[in-house]
């Protein structure tokens, strides 16, 4: 990991290696914390963070969904992040904001303790490797299924819904795969174990609706808006798995893996090898996220780099 200098810690910066939490930390030992996945990205206009106000906006929804009350307004949370960025002089970089409950009482109710934030940004350029976008990743259908609306609810970003998507992680690695694609318990695809998954049939675009048990993507509405502006057909319909191995294309979606083709999904090859539509949104993308499409500068939160010394 490539670390930086600060890390925003309950409206302090506090140096990387300082910023620390007690051991008997709520959030450590229950997984009650809630957290965002942002990026920030070179724009001719200098770095801007992308669609900062949804992912903020996702933030507070994973807390209202476990009654927690972050301890600032959407607002300060977006300058805080901004401010982050700034003070480490990243022009392009992940981010990290994290609420959770803090030390104070253990068992598992974690309502009286107070709920406290950091947010971190370092340099982190490719989650699934240098060579996936161009490649594409191997993936495997995890013998784990995504969590259930009825036993955590899959649409809050928390800490907890990771132990889920790592067990699969782990599961798709030690198999000599890149990346899982998890089934819900209808035996219906999900998503990939931090990503959204994308069919494309005979022309046909189509994601798994959120009620197969997927993070609502910040990336996903961003690829569903470029692909019906792109004159594509496109549908928001469930994917079985047997629908995963006869696809045309397939790509995942998501703030830290950005647009990755999938090459084979179980030993199958997807299509014939190649992704002309993925890569087609993959450019839209680059282009909307570095600032390049007019249309959607909208979605750029400019961050003034004033790097603070130690
Ligand atoms: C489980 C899961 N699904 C989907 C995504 C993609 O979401 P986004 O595009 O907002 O990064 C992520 C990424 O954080 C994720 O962890």
């Amino acid at each position: 990991m490539i670390e930086s200098r600060w890390i925003w810690l309950d409206a302090k910066l506090v140096l990387w290696n300082e910023a620390k939490v007690p051991f008997l930390t709520h959030a450590l030992h229950y997984g009650t914390g809630v957290f965002e996945g942002i990026r920030c990205f070179k724009t001719p206009k200098g770095p801007a963070v992308f669609r900062l106000q949804e992912h903020v906006a996702r933030l507070f929804e994973s807390a209202k969904i476990y009654l927690m009350k972050i301890p600032y307004t959407p607002a300060d949370v977006a300058d805080a992040i901004k401010k982050t960025v700034s003070a480490n002089g990243l022009e392009e970089c992940y981010i990290r904001p994290l609420a959770y409950y803090t030390y104070g009482e253990m068992g598992l109710n974690p309502l009286p303790n107070n709920v406290g934030l950091g947010i971190a940004a370092w340099r982190w350029d490719s989650y699934l490797g240098e060579k996936a976008e161009k490649t594409g990743v191997r993936c495997q259908v995890s013998s784990w299924r995504r969590v259930h609306p009825s036993t955590m609810p899959p649409q809050a970003k928390s800490t907890a819904n990771y132990a889920n998507g790592a067990l699969a992680k782990i599961e798709a690695l030690k198999a000599g795969y890149d990346e899982a694609i998890m089934l819900n318990v209808e035996s219906l695809v999900s998503e990939a174990s931090a990503e959204n998954i994308f069919r494309v049939k005979d022309g046909v675009v189509s994601t798994p609706p959120a009620s197969a048990g997927v993070l609502r993507g910040v990336t996903r509405d961003t690829i569903i808006r470029l692909v019906r502006e792109s004159g594509l057909q496109f549908h928001r319909s469930d994917i079985s798995r047997e629908e995963l191995y006869t696809s045309d294309e397939l790509f995942l979606t998501g703030t830290a893996a950005g647009i990755t083709p999938v090459r084979e999904v179980d030993g199958r090859m997807i299509g014939g090898g190649e992704w002309p539509i993925t890569e087609r949104l993959r450019k839209a993308y680059d282009d909307v996220t570095h600032g390049r499409n007019p249309k959607y500068t909208d979605w750029l939160s400019p961050v003034t780099l004033q790097a603070v010394a130690s």
